[in-house]
């Protein structure tokens, strides 16, 4: 296939907020110009603190409610020109799963009953037959129609419940899984698992995932591409290894110093870090009266007057791999990677806290336009 499974363009979600307490009103700018592109069997993840609108994101990206502006095309067709059954079938296609796994499930319905309901509304009529799927689904993520098929969710752990939320999105046949924050609420050992899970049943069954998470240390082992978001734009997309490694926005490497450094017994360390990240996210701007320029810029190491001035659009930085995007106009200089184990893979030296010379090129003034399908690697933020 030639075209990306799904692509998103230029999108924009505001929603107009009552002022309240003290607090202004207006519109609020959840998602500002974002652009994305997800490929057949490919794992894209989200990351981002709260807020940032990672939700309204994938809310917007399934027309739920369409995006004020900008164009969201899955396997070719774009869904804001379709309406009734047209939308409802493309959307069966691209499937949602949830936090809680609780409240995303019917606690009055069994668990057999939930699953086969995707069957019914694709019009699998015979009982004989939806059992039989309803069995066979069960059985590929993990659990068996037998044992818990008669269970509602309160008589489920919460593993066994995202299984079942999983069970019941796979019915649908779908391309292209959004997992928001799926796994945010399970124990560590649990989250493995059904990472594990979804990682095997992108392989059998060739799924896309749009992965959302807080946290970039949960979708490392899944993702192949990245892309970090912060009130409502991204700031940085590239090739998980790349941005793992050479990160090259200031907030990528704050979020990525919140990463548990449990290999090298750091816990503490880490604790403060992803505590004064909370503290941060906290006192993150308002997204009804966003910072100009560059919305990161309250709060960056090294911002300078031209970040006020001027948004910074995702571009190629100098000397980065293909398809490491940054939107910043003093990015940290990709480097060569850092000690291995070391998870903010940081540049060394005077580059923390200090700006970068601004790139020669593109990089200088204004980017060029990247958003387009002519690369696997593309995701902007065009405004
Ligand atoms: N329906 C709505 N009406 C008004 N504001 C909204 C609405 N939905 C989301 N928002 C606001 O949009 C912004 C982005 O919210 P969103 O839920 O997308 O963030 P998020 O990144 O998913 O956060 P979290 O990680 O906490 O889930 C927030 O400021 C939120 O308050
Ligand atoms: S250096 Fe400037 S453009 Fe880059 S993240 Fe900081 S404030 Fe934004
Ligand atoms: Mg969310």
């Amino acid at each position: 296939m030639t075209e990306p499974l799904l692509a998103v363009r230029d999108l924009v979600q505001e929603f107009t907020v009552r002022g309240q307490g003290g607090v202004r009103g207006g519109v609020l700018q959840a998602v500002s110009g974002v652009g994305l592109d997800i490929w057949p069997g490919e794992t894209l993840s989200v990351v981002g603190e709260t807020g940032s609108g990672k939700s309204t994101l994938a809310r917007s990206i399934m027309q739920a409610p369409p995006p004020k502006s900008g164009e969201v095309t899955f396997r070719g067709v774009t869904l804001g020109t379709l309406r009734g059954a047209a939308l409802r079938d493309a959307r069966r296609s691209i499937q949602m799963i949830f936090q809680d796994p609780y409240t995303s499930l019917d606690p009055l319905w069994p668990v057999a009953r939930i699953v086969a309901e995707p069957l019914i509304a694709a019009g699998v009529s015979d009982r004989g037959e939806r059992r039989r799927r309803v069995g066979e689904l069960l059985e590929q993520v993990g659990l068996d129609l037998g044992a818990h098929g008669r269970r509602r969710a309160r008589e489920l752990s919460g593993g066994q419940c995202q299984r079942v939320a999983i069970a019941r999105a796979l019915a649908a046949s779908p391309a292209l899984i959004i997992a928001d924050e799926a796994v945010s609420s399970l124990d560590v050992l649990v989250q493995a698992q059904v990472l594990n899970l979804l990682e095997g049943l992108r392989t059998s069954l060739g799924l896309s995932y749009l992965f959302i998470a807080h946290d970039l240390a949960l979708v490392k082992q899944v993702s192949d591409r990245v892309a970090v978001m912060y009130l409502g734009r991204l700031c940085e997309v590239g090739p998980a290894d790349e941005v793992y490694a050479r990160p090259r926005h200031p907030y990528t490497v704050e979020l990525l110093d919140a990463v548990p450094r449990i290999e090298q017994g750091e816990r503490p360390a880490r604790d403060a870090a992803a505590d004064a990240l909370a503290d941060a996210a906290a006192e993150a701007p308002s997204p009804v009266h966003p910072p100009s320029g560059c919305r990161f810029r309250t709060r960056c190491p090294r911002a300078q007057a031209r970040c006020a001035q001027e948004t910074p659009l995702l571009a190629p930085g100098q000397g980065a791999a293909s398809g490491h995007l940054v939107a910043c106009h003093f990015p940290i200089a990709a480097g060569p990677e850092p000690e291995r184990g070391h998870p903010t893979a940081r540049a060394p030296g005077p580059e923390r806290g200090r700006a970068a010379e601004p790139a020669a090129g593109p990089e200088r003034g204004r980017a060029p336009a990247t958003n387009t399908a002519a690369t696997k690697t593309i995701a902007s933020d065009s405004k």
